[in-house]
């Protein structure tokens, strides 16, 4: 094992990590030391580096809050396995996965199927459970429905996308970008969101799974017919709603919330069934991947909404 190992590290909130050598972790009980091959770079580490959240660690500290790669050494998880770090307050109280060597508590440690693309397997489980507790849980959407999935080429919404014409419903993709009209998966029809009207979607829709928010959802509420549904994901264009409460009964959509940290237990099985899908390309999830010395670049193209999909740092 190298003595020493990159890390980014986090010193001052509101400035990028800087990329330092450091002495690999030594590893008291109860923890185990993964080479990280993959970390996320998600909109909720960047919200951590810039001060903003809720729970901040004590600098300076390494963020990434979800990472995947191969034990090196543990008590209880087997030298050499694959596996991906997420949860117990990793990247958030204690040091997370932008760093070659992660030292993690032994219960944060899942296995991921050999040979699985490490960037997939750090960055699929919020994507994979979201679309699937919207599409069958929520929105429960039926075989020949008509649906409309906003924010179509964004990590959830292309993956919502796929689920919902699995399920055999014929499916609208909108984005806000027209350059992001390409990206939204097959057979989903792509549609702008400034072009989403009654006349574009041609019939009433039987439901909407939006992950954008804001104005997009007062406009996805009123293309919906009576008893259908609208299933909220996300709310990154804005978050609040003003309804007339009047049209809203007379209307008699229903509006549900997708929550994912409340049905996160009732779809672990089906997001491991869709890591196993994706790793073998019957699935896709855009990925943009950067190495550690373009955390820059990588940041930047998050924060301004120019990325397709999960945005990976990976590492050599
Ligand atoms: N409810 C839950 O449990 C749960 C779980 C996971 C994620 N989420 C939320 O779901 C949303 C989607 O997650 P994701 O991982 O799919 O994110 P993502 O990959 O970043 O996609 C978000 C999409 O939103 C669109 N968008 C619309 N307005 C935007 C704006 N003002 N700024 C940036 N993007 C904007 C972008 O597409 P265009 O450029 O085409 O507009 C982008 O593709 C996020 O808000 C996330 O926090 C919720």
């Amino acid at each position: 094992m190298p003595r020493s190992s990159r890390a980014l590290v986090l010193e001052r909130f509101g400035e990028l990590p800087r990329l330092v050598s450091r002495p690999v972790p030594d590893r008291p009980p109860g923890h185990t030391l993964v080479r990280v091959r993959a970390a996320q770079i998600s909109h909720l580490d960047l919200n951590i580096v810039d001060g903003q959240f809720g729970i901040l660690p004590e600098l300076p500290a390494v963020p990434g809050t979800e990472a995947a790669g191969v034990v090196v050494a543990s008590d209880v998880h087997p030298e050499g396995m694959e596996v991906r770090i997420r949860g117990g307050g990793v990247g958030l109280k204690r040091d997370g996965g932008w760093a070659e060597h992660a030292l993690v508590r032994d219960e944060v440690v899942v296995p991921v199927p050999p040979g699985t693309d490490p960037a997939l397997a750090c960055c699929f489980f919020s994507p994979a459970g979201t679309a699937q507790a919207a599409v069958h849980r929520v929105a429960a959407i039926q075989p020949g429905e008509r649906v409309a999935v906003t924010g179509a080429a964004g990590a959830v919404g292309a993956l919502t996308v796929q689920l919902a014409a699995r399920a055999g419903a014929k499916v609208f993709g909108v984005v806000g970008r027209r350059a992001k009209l390409g990206s939204v998966p097959p057979p989903a029809k792509p549609l702008l969101v400034s072009e989403l009207t009654a006349d574009a979607v041609g019939a009433p829709l039987d439901a909407v799974i939006d992950t954008v928010g804001g104005p997009v959802l007062a406009t996805a509420l009123g293309l919906v017919r009576g008893r259908g549904r609208v299933a909220l994901v996300g709310y990154t264009a804005g978050r609040e709603l003003r309804l007339d409460l009047a049209d809203f009964l007379l209307a008699d959509v229903s509006l549900l919330p997708v929550n994912l940290m409340t049905r996160g237990e009732e779809v672990m099985a089906d997001a491991d069934r869709l890591l196993t899908e994706l790793n073998a390309g019957e699935l896709t999830l855009p990925i943009e991947r950067y190495p550690l010395d373009r955390l820059d670049e990588a940041a930047g193209r998050l924060r301004s909404g120019e990325a397709v999909g999960k945005v990976v740092l990976e590492f050599d």
